[in-house]
């Protein structure tokens, strides 16, 4: 046993809580698809703990880590080199040990899209989107969102300043339009529409008017839950063509991670159905 678990190449994820994270499974399930001798595990680390926990994993033999909340700014301090995405949105959700160095990489943006443009067949390109919300989450999503170049591209939060500060990072892109929550009834509905709010994590009723909504607006969140998420359900409730959870992200930013630490891509139609089940 001992002498099989050290044929491994060990990676983790650090968060703060981790306990419930289904990266284990989800990578468990990579390795043995794509016959790689790789083992993950899970690190909880409070944020005083986070440099601590990947030095020592590191030093430990680790060979590379998913970041999760609340640590994605903190990785990419820590990280002595960073990819295109990474540097975009200031935030790191995968680190790979390479000797010395500690190089970041963000693949939550290009999760989210492949999710969003090939899983649920969204077309970005000339619709109206509206991100709800603008913390960690939206800044992530924001650069790949853009590139796609949506017709609009409007950013709404309950803290008006905090919308503006993030456009401005994005302002060499497009314009982005922000606006508070009540403000969005004046602009009809959109075609597509992405909950970054952490309003439903804390068991918190959508805080908005439907007027986003119509029968033909498709609904993404970014949180996932055993249970329908607040926002899929008062979505659904609301008249929305179609809302789902973010478990394709999950899947889909856990298989980039797993192609940049060992070049090889695995399949995620089987894993993402075997997961939501
Ligand atoms: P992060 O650390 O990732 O930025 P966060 O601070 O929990 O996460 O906030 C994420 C987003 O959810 C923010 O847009 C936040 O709005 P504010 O900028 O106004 O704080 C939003 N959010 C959290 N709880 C909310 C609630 N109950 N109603 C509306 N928006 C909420």
């Amino acid at each position: 046993m001992s002498q099989r678990k050290s044929a491994l190449d060990r990676y983790a994820l650090v968060g703060h809580p981790v306990a419930h994270s289904r990266s284990p499974l989800i990578h468990q399930l990579f390795a043995r698809q794509t016959g790689e001798p790789v083992s993950y595990e899970l690190i909880d680390a409070a944020p005083e703990q986070f440099e601590t926990a990947v030095l020592g994993f590191k030093a430990a033999g680790g060979k590379g880590m998913n970041v999760t909340v609340p640590h994605k700014e903190a990785a990419f301090a820590i990280a002595t080199q960073v990819g295109v995405a990474a540097a975009v949105a200031k935030a790191v959700n995968t680190l790979t040990f390479i000797d010395r160095d500690i190089r970041g990489d963000n693949t939550d943006g290009v999760g989210f899209m492949r999710d969003l443009t090939e899983n649920q067949s969204q077309r970005v390109a000339s619709a109206t989107v509206l991100i709800l919300g603008a913390g960690g989450a939206a800044r992530g999503i924001l650069g790949p969102l853009l590139e796609a170049h949506p017709k609009t591209l409007v950013l709404a939060n309950r803290t008006l300043e905090r919308a503006e500060t993030l456009s401005r990072e994005f302002a060499a892109h497009s314009a982005i339009e922000v606006c508070k929550f009540d403000e969005l009834k004046s602009l009809g509905a959109f075609d597509i529409v992405i909950n970054a709010t952490s309003a439903g994590l804390h068991g918190e009723q959508p805080p908005f008017a439907a007027s986003f909504l119509s029968r033909t607006t498709f609904c993404y969140d970014l949180a996932y839950s055993l249970k329908e998420t607040p926002f899929v359900a008062w979505a659904q409730a609301h008249g929305a063509g179609r809302a789902v959870q973010g478990w394709g992200m999950l899947v889909e930013q856990a298989a980039e991670s797993f192609a940049i630490w060992r070049g090889i891509r695995p399949d995620t139609s089987a894993i993402r159905q075997q997961l939501v089940r």
